[in-house]
C-alpha cells in the first residue's frame, strides 16, 4: 500500500468513525450542531463576511443532497470547533471559522456536467474557492491553507497547520453524513 493510500483509508476510516460515535451519541439530525455559544459566534462571523461579498451566492448552489453550500460550510465550522475541542487543541478559532465558511467558495453549481471543467471539480474547486476568496477577503495564512488543502488527500497536498487538518476532516464527517442522510 502506498502513502497516499494508506491516508485515504486512515482519513476514510477516522471519518466513519467519529460520524458513527456522533450517530449513537448525538443522533444523525444532531451531527455538526453546536452548543450555542459556538454557534453565535459562527453565526456573527458569517453576517460579517456576508455584508462584504459574494458569500450569499453559496446559498443559492446545493453541495450535497438539499444541503446548499453556505450550510455546508456553517457545519464544516461547527463540526471543526467540536473537534477541536473534543481534542482539547489550542486553535486560532477565528480562522478556523473563517477557513471552514470559505473552504468551498468556488461560487457555481457543481453539478452542472456539461462544463467540462465542472467534472474535474473534486481535484480544482480548493485553489477556485482561494482565488474567489482571496478577491473578496484579506485572508490569514491559515485560512489559505485551510482552503487550498481542504480536499487532501484527493489534492495531494497536506495541509500545514492544525486548523487546515481539523476543517479537512470535519468535510469529510459533514459531507458523509450530508450524503447518506439528508438527501
Ligand atoms: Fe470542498
Ligand atoms: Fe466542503
Amino acid at each position: 500500500m502506498n502513502k497516499i493510500n494508506f491516508l485515504n483509508y486512515f482519513f476514510l476510516t477516522i471519518a466513519i468513525l467519529f460520524a458513527i460515535s456522533y450517530t449513537k451519541l448525538t443522533g444523525v439530525v444532531a451531527l455538526g450542531k453546536q452548543n450555542t455559544h459556538n454557534t453565535a459566534i459562527i453565526h456573527k462571523i458569517a453576517a460579517e463576511m456576508l455584508d462584504s461579498s459574494r458569500l450569499h451566492q453559496t446559498k443559492t448552489f446545493m453541495q450535497h443532497g438539499k444541503i446548499s453550500v453556505f450550510a455546508h460550510c456553517v457545519s464544516v465550522a461547527a463540526m471543526s470547533i467540536k473537534i477541536a475541542n473534543f481534542l482539547k487543541l489550542n486553535v486560532d478559532k477565528k480562522s478556523l471559522i473563517r477557513g471552514a465558511l470559505l473552504h468551498d467558495y468556488f461560487l457555481y453549481d457543481w453539478h452542472d456536467t456539461n462544463n467540462k471543467y465542472h467534472r474535474l471539480h473534486g481535484f480544482t474547486h480548493p485553489s477556485t474557492a482561494l482565488k474567489n476568496a482571496s478577491q473578496d477577503f484579506e485572508l490569514s495564512h491559515k485560512e489559505k491553507d485551510i482552503i487550498v488543502h481542504h480536499m487532501f488527500p484527493l489534492v495531494p497536498i497536506p495541509p500545514k497547520c492544525r486548523e487546515a487538518w481539523i476543517v479537512c476532516l470535519a468535510d469529510k464527517i459533514c459531507a458523509l453524513d450530508e450524503t447518506l442522510f439528508h438527501r
